[in-house]
């Protein structure tokens, strides 16, 4: 699982048209959301991603019946068999999004039996948010060895302000309200796209669920949903990677389904270093002509609509190959700059202040180098930095990549990237 590496030689000048995959981020959450109603939920535009292996591998160990059809992107889910509500530790450990299901199963079945989840090393990713909104609405919490085990007596709408608008919480919160009687508001709940793109399918499934400035959700109990079709939206981070990963080799791609509506302040700051820009459409299509003169620029990560904490990563890299001093201010995850040294492996000049903050200067070149990935989204800014780096770079950690992205490297060798994967 964790053998393998990718090797990736200098490629100048990345050029052409490539589509997008669907959301990993919405796929996750919305496949966790069909135990909510019993029948045969249909998903399209769903990308082949690990996790979303996980998840399936998850979902029938509950009980549910799932077919995916990578040719056609398409994934029945049938849970009129679901008939367990106890996740194993292992598959809990094996991503964040395990503990997704906690919501669902409490809504459907008044109980779940689920571990602590696993995922990307960020920083410490507690789920106290989670369990906190839970007891409000009367669950029992107990932690039983390896096991949470809890119960609803039953669940109870209630108004809960998260102290942090937590995309996780937001999801399982919401998700435990949409069977509940009563109305339940969540105060300062996320509003990232992949959260919005849940709130979408369970609409269609019959929740009732409006959204009131500034970030509040009020979901008033329904007392039965149907499976239904739907289709995953598609993934921004994808796009923004593909982007930097153009604007680093001096390249010119389009994407003609890239969500730009989604994406405003991740494209004004590729804006302000001298990439050039071109929307398609009112609401998607994205041209991006790399400029030779990058200038550096500084940004902050943080909630939706802020600069996302997950195009942190290969975003550094294109601030280590620009004219000046950028300064990145991770503020989403406490450890979530660990790429640092690995990009210094490859000549980047980058000083941190403690683990929240970045000061990159540019460089003329980055070079070739043996590098780990140590997440999902550091080992695409890796893939980028080899890209523009002289030499050769091999990277390891590839089960990251796979994690988070669909043959990424077919894509990118698409648009003239020499990249080979040794599995
Ligand atoms: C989701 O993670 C995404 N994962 C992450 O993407 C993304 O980076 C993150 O949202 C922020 O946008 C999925 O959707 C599967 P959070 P999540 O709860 O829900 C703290 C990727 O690479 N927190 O918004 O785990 C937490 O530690 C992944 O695709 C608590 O303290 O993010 C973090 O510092 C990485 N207690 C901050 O809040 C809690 O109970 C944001 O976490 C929950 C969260």
């Amino acid at each position: 699982m964790n053998g393998g590496c990718i090797v990736v030689e200098q490629s100048v000048g990345l050029q052409g048209e490539v589509a997008l995959e669907g959301a990993k981020n919405a796929v996750l959450v919305i496949m966790a959301s069909s135990v909510l109603a019993s029948g045969v939920t249909i998903l399209t535009n769903v990308p082949a991603l690990a996790d979303v292996f996980q998840m399936k591998q998850l979902l029938e160990q509950l009980g549910a019946v799932i077919t995916f059809d990578q040719a056609t992107k398409t994934m029945e889910i049938n849970t009129t068999t679901l008939n367990d509500c106890v996740v194993s530790p292992e598959l809990m450990r094996k991503m964040r999004a395990s503990i997704l299901v906690a919501g669902p199963l409490l809504a459907r079945f008044g109980r779940a039996r689920v571990a602590l989840p696993g995922g990307c090393l960020l920083g410490a990713r507690p789920i106290d948010l989670h369990l906190r909104a839970f007891a409000r609405m009367g669950v029992a919490i107990e932690v039983v060895g390896e096991y949470l085990h809890m119960n609803a007596h039953p669940l109870c709408a209630q108004t809960f302000v998260l102290e942090y608008p937590s995309v996780g919480a937001t999801e399982n919160m919401m998700m435990a309200a949409v069977l509940t009687q009563g109305v339940t508001r969540i105060i300062n709940a996320a509003v990232e796209p992949e959260v919005l793109d849940l709130i979408a399918i369970l609409r269609k499934m019959g929740a009732r669920i409006e959204i009131e400035v500034p970030g509040t959700l009020v979901i008033e109990g329904v007392s039965v949903l149907s499976a239904v079709e739907y289709e995953i939206i598609p993934d921004r981070l994808e796009a923004g990677t593909l982007l930097i990963a153009a604007a680093v080799t001096n390249g010119h791609i389009s994407i003609p389904d890239c969500p730009h509506t989604v994406m405003d302040v991740f494209l004004e700051r590729l804006t302000e270093m001298g990439h050039e820009i071109t929307l398609h459409s009112a609401n998607k299509g994205v041209t991006l002509k790399a400029t030779d003169v990058p200038r550096a620029v500084s940004f902050r990560t943080g909630p939706y609509p802020g600069f996302p904490t997950d195009l942190q990563a290969p975003m550094m890299v294109a601030q280590c190959l620009a004219l000046g001093t950028s300064v990145i201010y991770e503020t989403v995850f406490e450890n979530r700059l660990v790429h640092t040294r690995e990009l210094q492996k490859m000549g980047a000049q980058i000083v941190q202040d403690g683990s929240l903050i970045a000061t990159v200067k540019g460089v003329d070149c980055l070079y070739g180098a043996s590098v780990i990935a140590p997440d999902i989204r550091a080992s695409a800014a890796l893939v980028i930095a080899g890209l523009a780096a002289q030499g050769q770079t091999i990277m390891t950690g590839i089960h990251h990549f796979r994690r988070g992205y669909t043959r990424l490297e077919d894509k990118l060798c698409a648009l003239g990237a020499r990249i080979k994967v040794q599995e």
